[in-house]
């Protein structure tokens, strides 16, 4: 059977527990927020048009970090409960009928497959609903699953209304829930506030569809880490090592090399090409892509950036929101802060730092440099202690450097400027104005020498 799917998910809630200015949902585990997680298995189920996130707390930031998916949002004002949540969706999907499965914006685990498991689970079965439980070694916080002598939910009820024997119960409610739509809709303003925090909580559904005659009936896992929901910050890291763990784990599985293991951070959405090692305590973010056989040095994070193949990063490496092509060499102890593109067979060595430069193939930059807006041509040799001011206080000014041009040590290049192709700037210099190509540039004191200065003064020093 191929039912109708509409997905809810709710996340309007602030989360008291987490103790933040900032929306439970919004927060990170392996480098995604929360909900993301869950709109990204969401919609591996049913179109984007049929899932609705439920919003309330910052509800404008939840949005607009979903804006990309294509779902729709409802807004709860008020914040009254999962049960008050749902019900927000009434208008806008009652018509549609079919099956509607809920889920809830803390929950980043779980898989679509298990979703899949859920759906055919109650288009198979007679019942009203399907809710996911697990049994817990410790269930503290979940609501418990009461169930009657066949196995169907008779109710379930919350930590902070159980008796001490509901409480032993170790059959713990994940928040996943696939219903009928019709008897959903049907019954749901028979939710009550009869409850220690007075809300209207929707795992009372369970109870109410029961006593309509109907059965509600649970789909057990395994797998208790899919149902994780995170409510304080301790759940957030120990989900969040979980994303860790599984993402190096399918990594090493597709081909990488990875040193320590349980040092690295990777995020999910991050791809590494086969061969390629990542060194311990490295930290690899957002949307990174690197390619075959590169090597990242331990303690270097890369953010945002796309390595081409061969990439050599030394460690204590930090490039961000960049592009490093095929055999370059970065590192040790460079930064490169944002939109840089480094081309192929480039070198940029220790205490260089790179800001919106581009460095031309087989340039060089081997130490102690700052190249800021700076178009560098190929083969270019940038010596050490080059700084390109590129900053008058006011605005920012580019340096063009030709190919094949060489920058002696410490040369101050004072942006606006254009350096020809193939030409020298003598060391320690201070270029203000244009070099052609293949020009000799000197901008410093000439040196000045007086012979037998020394000795002279020494002997004055001997009279006395
Ligand atoms: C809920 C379940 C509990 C289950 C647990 C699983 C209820 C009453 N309890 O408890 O049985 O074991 O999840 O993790 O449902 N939300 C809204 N609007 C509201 C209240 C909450 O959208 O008015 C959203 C929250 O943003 C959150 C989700 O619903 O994403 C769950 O709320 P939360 O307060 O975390 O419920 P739990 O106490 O964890
Ligand atoms: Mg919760």
């Amino acid at each position: 059977m191929n039912s109708k799917i509409s997905i809810v998910v709710l996340a309007a809630g602030l989360g008291t527990r987490m103790r933040s200015k900032k929306a439970k949902v919004l927060h990170r585990a392996g480098g995604l927020t929360l909900i993301e997680h869950v709109i990204k298995a969401a919609s591996e189920i049913t179109d984007p048009e049929w899932i609705t996130v439920v919003v309330g707390h910052q509800s404008h930031l939840v949005e607009r970090t979903l804006a990309h998916t294509g779902i729709k949002f409802v807004e709860q004002a008020e914040q009254k409960g999962t049960g008050h949540a749902l019900r927000m969706c009434q208008a806008g999907l009652e018509e549609r009928g079919g099956l509607l499965v809920v889920t809830y914006g803390d929950g980043p685990l779980l898989s679509p497959a298990t979703l899949r498991r859920l759906i055919k689970t109650q288009e198979a079965a007679e019942t009203a609903a399907t809710l996911i439980a697990a049994r817990m070694d410790d269930p503290t916080g979940y609501g418990r699953v009461l169930l009657d002598e066949r196995g169907f939910v008779t109710g379930i009820v919350e930590q902070k209304a159980a008796t001490p024997e509901q409480l032993a119960v170790r059959l713990a409610n994940s928040g996943i829930y696939c219903f009928r739509a019709d008897l959903l809709w049907k019954h749901i303003a028979e939710i009550q506030t009869n409850n220690p925090s007075q809300e209207y909580y929707l795992t009372d559904m369970a109870e109410i569809l029961t006593r309509a005659g109907h059965s509600v009936g649970v789909m057990e896992v395994n797998d208790v880490q899919e149902l994780l929901g995170i409510n304080t910050r301790v759940d957030l890291a120990m989900v969040d090592q979980i994303f860790r763990e599984r993402k190096v784990r399918q990594l090493m599985l597709d081909g990488v090399t990875i040193e320590k293991p349980e040092t690295v951070s990777i995020d999910v959405q991050v791809r590494i090409g086969m061969d390629t090692i990542v060194e311990p305590y490295t930290r690899i973010l957002g949307s990174t892509d690197i390619g075959e056989d590169c090597s990242i040095g331990a303690h270097s994070i890369i953010e945002d950036s796309r390595l081409a193949d061969r990439v050599e990063v030394a460690p204590m490496t930090i490039v961000a929101n960049s592009r490093i092509e095929a055999e370059a060499h970065i590192g040790p102890f460079a930064r490169l802060r944002m939109e840089n593109h480094v081309e192929a067979g480039a070198r940029i060595g220790n205490f260089v730092e790179l800001k919106k430069t581009h460095l031309g193939a087989g340039a060089k930059a081997n130490h102690l440099a700052y190249l800021g807006d700076a178009e560098i041509g190929a083969k270019a040799n940038i010596g050490a202690g080059t700084i390109t001011c590129n900053y008058d206080g006011v605005n920012k000014h580019k340096t063009t450097i030709g190919p094949g041009a060489f920058i002696g040590s410490n040369a101050t290049l004072v942006a606006p400027l254009e350096i020809g192709e193939g030409s020298y700037v003598g060391a320690g210099s201070v270029i203000t104005d244009p070099v052609p190509a293949e020009a000799l540039a000197l901008g410093r004191a000439r040196q000045i020498v007086k012979p037998e200065w020394a000795s002279r003064r020494k002997a004055l020093a001997d009279v006395k």
